[in-house]
């Protein structure tokens, strides 16, 4: 029996997921009829008939079947799978970034639980959670100890959330009072209660701020993703919010392992190229290769709440960048080197 609890009337309808093999192709950045070979040897190994012309959409489940079978072999090979999208600034793109990827690699085959730590609940809202519905939320896995599996919500086969809401506002104090209040987070998850083997990856939401909430996030992460706008203000935080995390991690006693993802880049503008390269300059090792750029189809994914990867069209640049951060990420989970896509051949 499934345990988790199913929330009948999610904002939205499982149908919005459908992909066509073209598209699957370019997520997956494979050539259109290797998909469309794999589909069919798919289906005719469940003796089902070959898809009728026109009706070229996979839903969810098709998609992912597809994917399984393209990267059954990475799926054993995730080695970072706790990840926690941070900045201290608010507006950066955590909430964007993590949205994206988490349902482009649940897309993929991969299964994602998404936990939202932050009260203004936007992943949470994102995912077609209904505001004000009366559920349990990540509170009541930090204070009530209750079971991660007892509050999580499937929003489809492959994503599941462990929700927020504004009763987020009011753990720091009961949070402040227990004991190792920075790694209950961490014990939750590694209880065998959560049955958070299950997942392939565990992608963290967090508010912008130093708080006990978030030092739960940062302790339970095995990457930290430091999510950063190319701009000068933003540049000027962030040397001194990474000095504050390494004093904070040396102090608990836990390597700190993260990346810098470079978001709203405006190619045009010598700030955003001047920024990118003293980001690349100073934080060498850490500064990820994928830059996403500013684009309005990001803005439209959030209004519409539904990824980029489900509408934009094939030259939509933020199609594009999701897609490589996707596959770096999948890399840097892997602890293996990362080609962005269009440099295979010059490589
Ligand atoms: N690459 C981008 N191009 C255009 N708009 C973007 C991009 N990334 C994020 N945005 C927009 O910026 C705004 C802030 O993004 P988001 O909510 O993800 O930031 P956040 O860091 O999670 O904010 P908070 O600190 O409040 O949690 C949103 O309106 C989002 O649509
Ligand atoms: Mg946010």
């Amino acid at each position: 029996m499934d345990e988790k609890r199913k929330v009948p009337n999610l904002l939205i309808p499982r149908e919005a997921f459908v992909f066509s093999q073209s598209q699957i192709g370019r997520m997956a950045r494979e050539n259109r009829k290797i998909i469309n070979k794999r589909v069919h040897s798919l289906r005719e190994m469940k003796g089902e008939k070959a898809l009728p012309k026109g009706s070229k959409k996979l839903d969810i489940d098709q998609t992912r079947e597809v994917f399984l079978n393209l990267f059954m072999d990475i799926k054993s090979d995730i080695k970072h799978k706790v990840h926690t999208f941070y900045n201290f600034k608010g507006g950066t793109g955590k909430t964007t970034i993590c949205y994206q990827i988490s349902t482009m690699l649940a897309f993929m085959g991969f299964k994602v639980l998404t936990i939202d730590c932050d009260p203004q609940a936007h992943l949470t809202s994102l995912l077609g959670i209904p505001e004000q519905e009366d559920y349990p939320t990540i509170y009541d896995v930090l204070v009530n100890m209750r079971a991660l599996k007892e509050v999580t919500i499937s929003v489809f086969n492959g994503l599941d959330i462990i929700p927020s809401s504004l009763s987020l506002t009011r753990i720091e104090s009961p949070l402040n009072q227990m004991v190792r209040r920075e790694n209950i987070l961490l014990k939750m998850l590694q209880s065998e209660d959560s049955k958070t083997s299950q997942y392939d990856f565990i992608m963290i939401d967090t508010n912008p701020a130093f708080s006990v909430l978030n030092l739960n996030a940062l302790m339970a992460c095995q990457q930290l993703n430091v999510v950063c706008e190319t701009h000068p203000l933003s540049l000027s935080g962030l040397s001194l919010m990474i000095e504050e995390l390494q004093r904070v991690y040396k102090e608990l006693q836990k390597d700190m392992n993260f990346v810098v993802i470079p978001n709203k880049y405006e190619a045009k503008t010598a700030t955003s190229q001047e920024i990118l390269g003293v980001l690349r300059k100073d934080y060498k090792q850490e500064t990820i290769q994928t830059v996403i750029r500013k684009c309005e189809d990001i803005n439209v994914s959030t209004k519409r709440r539904l990824p980029v990867l489900c509408f934009a069209n094939k030259n939509s640049i933020a199609m594009e960048d999701i897609i490589d951060l996707g596959h770096e990420f999948i890399a840097l989970s892997r602890g293996k080197p990362f080609v962005i896509s269009g440099q295979e051949e010059a490589a």
